[in-house]
């Protein structure tokens, strides 16, 4: 219980109507206000875009953006990207403690040991165009998991909601590789059990059946690096789509294949397709100032992909580890001379000296540099979000599941309605 009060006067004509809001205090950021038995007194809160509402109480993630701070369940994004790997922070997402040297194992081979998927899924691809965006591809086949685990799909058993949760971990790359290979026109590739979760993604993605390939273990960990960066980020609204259709008792497969769909915009995780995109539409350095010029346009619609943030209004730390693997990327692959990197390094120079960026606190988010290793890769812009999708699905089934478990309802806002009154239907030869 709270004995901090919000005490909330309405003043409508005179009349003061005072009504006592509960005040609950968190482990770190701002205090919240119970505004529950609002409903009771006539109001609902009304905030388009959840700027200023917590959805839920939550134990995974903590941002504060002022700081430029990112918790995963207490460790700082820095500490994990430098001494843990994208494995080990799934596990710490879903258990919320490092794993002993035991956990780690029994966890790292469960994952790498179901990374198959049912033979009948290959069918589901050949009825895509080859030229469908691979994340139309993802929405559609990670929903139909549904339709062939059917053992892990009773939302109140323990015991299926952690297989759904190895399962998704353990297929998601599987699936993006096949995404990706079908819209080469290249067969697929079988995962292999003794890479590492990152080289084995790598490997699906770029091995043929006509010939030897290895995994360039420094690609292999800036991949496991990108994986890990996106891996969680509190009530963003894909997590947000996540929980509300998991409120409804909605299965595992369903919920992220909702999340994924929510991800797919350019405002959300398809910026990293988008800043490749924009960088391209650039061109050239000399032509930065022009879509500054627009970015800071009220009336054009165009924004500085991979810039601004919801909560950060610092930097983002992702986007500072992320610069340091670009570097070491390009350094790796002799890109560093590489024109878009270029344009993206003067590009961000100018957008932080400028007024407006400065003004309006927009800084480079995780996926203004994630493009352009990616793309160094090999990898093609298409499949950025995808990859995005595969880094974050532990942190959609982490917050899936810390709802599940605990005390929950079915999501359902209210609104603000300014539509027609009551009125009577008028007969067509009357109107
Ligand atoms: C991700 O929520 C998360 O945690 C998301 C994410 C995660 O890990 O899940 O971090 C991943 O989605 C990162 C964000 C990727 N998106 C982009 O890079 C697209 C470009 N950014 C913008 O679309 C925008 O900054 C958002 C969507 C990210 C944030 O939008 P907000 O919080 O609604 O901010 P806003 O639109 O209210 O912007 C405030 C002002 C506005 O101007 P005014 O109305 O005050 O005059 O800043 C302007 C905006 O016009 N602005 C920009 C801008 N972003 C905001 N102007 C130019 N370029 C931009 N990129």
């Amino acid at each position: 219980m709270t004995d901090k009060k919000a005490l909330l006067t309405i003043k409508d004509n005179g009349q003061d109507k005072m009504i006592e809001l509960p005040v609950y205090s968190g482990s770190l950021g701002p205090d919240v206000i119970d505004i529950k038995s609002l409903t009771a007194n006539g109001f609902f809160t009304y905030d388009p875009g959840f700027i200023s509402t917590a959805s839920c109480e939550s134990k995974i993630t903590f941002i504060d953006g002022d700081k430029g701070l990112l918790l995963h369940r207490g460790y700082p994004i820095e500490q994990l990207a430098e001494h843990s790997d994208y494995l080990e922070t799934c596990y710490l997402l879903l258990y919320g403690e490092l794993p002993d040297k035991k956990d780690k194992a029994y966890f790292e081979n469960t994952i790498m040991n179901h990374t198959m998927v049912h033979e009948q899924m290959i069918d589901f691809f050949s009825g895509f165009r080859r030229d469908a965006h691979p994340m139309a591809i993802m929405c559609g086949v990670v929903g139909a998991l549904s339709a062939f685990y059917h053992d892990s799909l009773d939302v109140t058993n323990e015991r299926h909601r952690e297989v759904a949760a190895y399962r998704l971990i353990s297929k998601m790359p599987t699936l993006a590789a096949m995404a990706y290979k079908y819209s080469i026109g290249q067969p697929f590739i079988y995962p292999r059990n003794d890479l590492s979760y990152a080289g084995n993604f790598l490997h699906m993605m770029f091995a043929t059946p006509n010939s030897e390939s290895e995994v360039n273990p420094v690609l292999a960990r800036a991949m496991d690096k990108i994986l890990l960066l996106h891996a969680d980020h509190e009530q963003n609204a894909s997590t947000s789509t996540v929980r509300l259709a998991g409120s409804s008792n909605a299965n595992p497969f369903a919920c992220i294949a909702a999340g994924i769909a929510a991800l797919w915009g350019p405002a959300h995780g398809g910026a990293n397709e988008a800043v490749l995109n924009m960088l391209h539409e650039i061109g050239d350095e000399a032509n930065i100032d022009t879509f500054i010029a627009r970015a800071k346009d009220k009336n054009d619609p165009f924004r500085l992909m991979g810039f601004g943030h919801r909560v950060y209004k610092n930097f983002d730390p992702r986007a500072t580890v992320m610069k340091e693997t670009c570097n070491e990327v390009l350094n790796e692959l002799g890109l560093h001379d590489d024109p878009l990197f270029k344009i993206a390094k003067r590009l961000e120079r100018i957008a932080c000296e400028d007024e407006y960026f400065i003004e309006k606190k927009l800084y480079p988010n995780v996926d203004f540099y994630s493009g352009i290793i990616l793309k160094a890769l090999g990898i093609p812009t298409e499949m950025f979000t995808v990859i995005f999708a595969t880094g974050r699905t532990p942190g959609w089934i982490a917050h899936w599941h810390e709802m599940i478990s605990g005390e929950y309802r079915i999501g359902r806002p209210r609104q603000l309605y300014t539509g027609p009154e009551k009125r009577n239907f008028i007969p067509e030869d009357q109107r």
